[in-house]
């Protein structure tokens, strides 16, 4: 750590957190504290305080609270060393100086930063100039305008020889600092210095503070081999610790409450110009862990949103690995899926920005990608496979180093064995099924043994992972009626939330809904369970009840804003889900019918 307690502690004491906090959030004095409402999550009533005594803000109603520096973090996205120097500038603190190794390095890497700003200046007149006409097609065949390539600062590198070392050179730049900020190659083997990149589209790499460090590049034929290269590792640029677009996404991230993450840089452009300014992609490696705690500083559940192909999937669930260790309390990841062959890019492309929506959404947690992944598509039909399955489920829980999120996940996946293989001879259409053993749609199940070798492990009705089986099934998700589902949960938890009355003067039909959302279902047990005990469901009330009993949670996920009339919402609200769950089950009763057709033979087609 390179600033110390005591000079901590003095910035903090010098530092006005009242007037700071003011800024954003307007507060009113109550005694000492200042209170107002949560800029962290919606909220009518202030539940947030200030105090200047204590030197700290906290808020009753989503539980985020701190000191000065972590307010700057959360509200501005620095990091903590950005925002200790911030506020030591303003309230007049000198930071320690550095050594004069510290200082060389510091002035050495400063005239890197000129450097490569330099280039990317160049780069961007070359793409607008006339040898740029090539570049500027291929953008366009990509559905990039010329704003789109300001926007992102994109570039051509010429194909001339030695373009940019020559204007490098012309800028009194010397042959050495070219080549350490990665912009040429050495001269060997008789061959003099050359420029790094040549005829491809230039991507600048920010760093967290967005200055230009590196930069990624495009061939421009199709079949191109490497059809990438990037800036190799220097001074300023370590790419398995840097994202792309990660100084933009930061503040977006923080408004958005998530940080979605893709493959390509190509991907990112698409994502932010449909409105998702929250997104990032590596730079060119497999996610890594340094990456990992940077997206973490943003947001907790960072969604990842891999190519949906083989290599996509294989990204993912090496992600998923990579997380297990690393894992604590409100940390996580979730994996949007995208159809076979589509990245981020082209399904905006071919399914616009709300499908794109309605994916992320739809997002998995990562306990139930896990389960999926050890479970989907796999026949576990005989003991020894069960016991392999479970041997699997435990070497994931063996990775977690958390000792409380571990015996979660244990618990969690030895429930989801045990229901799946209880259930093993059950009828397998069970949608409708919303607690076990009650209404269960009458069927005749196949004959045979308990370890027949149709069985896969299903999820539990109204269990997190029957979610998963929603969207898991990928004709469902085509047609977006996993999306539609879920966004109508949220559509009701929102009214729920805003309107709990609703809770009382609707019971009946609120206690029968068919719903996927595990939230929304802890959200309607309880509503109902206060409504059963007489108490008044008057908003306020039911908020403050909520955060006693740790289930703020709950009001954040479900915060919206008031409607006309909420009776009704709801009504219409309850109606859409019965139709959509009605659908579904239609859905996937016809497609178990037909695998059950196919699966007899001689006993199917033609009878
Ligand atoms: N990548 C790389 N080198 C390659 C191929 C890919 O560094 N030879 C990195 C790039 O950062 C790229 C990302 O991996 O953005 C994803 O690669 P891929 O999915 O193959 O490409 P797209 O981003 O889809 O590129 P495009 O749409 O331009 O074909
Ligand atoms: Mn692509």
């Amino acid at each position: 750590m390179r600033y110390g307690e005591g000079l901590l502690e003095e910035i903090r004491r010098r530092t006005d957190l009242v007037a700071l906090v003011g800024r954003r959030v307007k507060l009113v004095r109550k005694g000492r504290v200042m209170w107002g409402c949560c800029p962290f999550h919606q909220e009518k009533s202030p539940s947030f305080k200030v105090e200047n005594e204590r030197r700290l803000y906290k808020c009753f109603g989503c539980g985020k609270g701190g000191d000065a520096f972590k307010w700057l973090i959360e509200t501005e996205g620095l990091s903590f060393p950005e925002s200790v120097e911030k506020l030591a500038a303003e309230v007049g603190v000198e930071l320690p100086k550095w050594s004069p190794e510290d200082e060389a390095r510091e002035q050495k890497r400063k005239s890197l930063y000129d450097i490569v700003e330099l280039a990317a200046k160049f780069y961007e007149e070359q793409l607008f100039d006339a040898g740029g006409r090539e570049a500027r097609d291929y953008l366009k065949g990509r559905g990039l305008d010329g704003a789109a390539a300001k926007q992102f600062r994109l570039g051509y590198s010429p194909s001339g020889n030695g373009a940019l070392i020559k204007h490098l050179t012309e800028h009194n730049v010397t042959q050495d600092d070219i080549i350490a900020a990665g912009l040429a190659r050495p001269a060997e083997d008789g061959r003099p210095m050359r420029d790094f990149f040549y005829n491809r589209v230039m991507f600048p790499i920010g760093d967290g503070r967005g200055r230009i460090v590196a930069f990624g590049a495009r061939a421009l034929e199709a079949d191109a081999k490497p059809k990438y290269i990037n800036t190799g590792e220097t001074a300023l640029f370590s790419k398995g610790t840097q994202l792309y677009n990660f100084a933009t996404a930061r503040a977006a991230a923080i408004k958005a409450g998530t940080v979605i993450v893709a493959e390509g840089y190509m991907d990112v452009i698409a994502l932010v110009r449909a409105g998702f300014a929250h997104s990032v992609a590596p730079l060119g490696t497999a996610l890594t862990e340094d990456q990992l705690h940077l997206l973490w500083r943003t947001a907790p559940e960072p969604i990842l949103a891999f190519d949906g192909d083989a290599a996509g999937l294989k990204a993912a669930h090496r992600a998923a690995h990579l997380a297990l260790p690393h894992l604590k309390a409100g940390y996580s990841l979730r994996f949007a899926f995208l159809p076979g062959g589509e990245d981020p890019d082209s399904f905006i492309a071919g399914s616009g920005p709300g499908a794109m929506t309605v994916l992320l959404e739809a997002a998995l947690p990562l306990s139930q990608l896990l389960w999926r992944t050890e479970t989907e598509g796999k026949d576990l039909s005989t003991p020894e496979r069960r016991a392999g399955l479970e041997h699997n489920l435990k070497e994931i829980v063996d990775r977690i180093t958390d000792s409380k999120i571990a015996d979660y996940y244990r618990r969690g996946f030895e429930q989801l064995v045990f229901e799946s293989f209880k259930r093993r001879s059950a009828p397998a259409d069970r949608d409708g099924t919303r607690y076990p053993g009650r209404s269960s749609t009458a069927r005749t199940s196949k004959p045979g043994g308990k370890f027949r070798g149709d069985f896969k492990p299903r999820p539990l009705p109204g269990s997190p992972e029957a979610v998963s089986a929603s969207v898991q099934s990928s004709a469902l998700v085509r047609s977006g009626q996993a999306g539609a589902r879920h966004a109508k949960e949220m559509e009701l938890g929102r009214l729920l939330v805003e309107s709990p009355e609703i809770a009382l003067a609707q019971g009946e039909s609120l206690a029968v809904l068919d719903l996927t959302d595990p939230s929304l279902d802890r959200l309607r047990h309880e509503l109902l369970n206060l409504a059963a005990s007489g108490s008044s469901l008057e908003k306020a009330g039911v908020q403050t009840h909520f955060t006693r009993k740790g289930m703020a949670d709950l009001l954040v996920r479900f915060a919206g804003s008031a409607v006309e009339d909420p009776q009704a919402s709801f009504q219409r609200a309850v109606a859409d889900l019965r139709e959509l769950t009605g659908h579904q089950t239609d859905a996937r009763r016809l497609l178990e019918r037909r695998k059950a057709l196919s699966q007899r033979p001689g006993d199917g087609r033609g009878q």
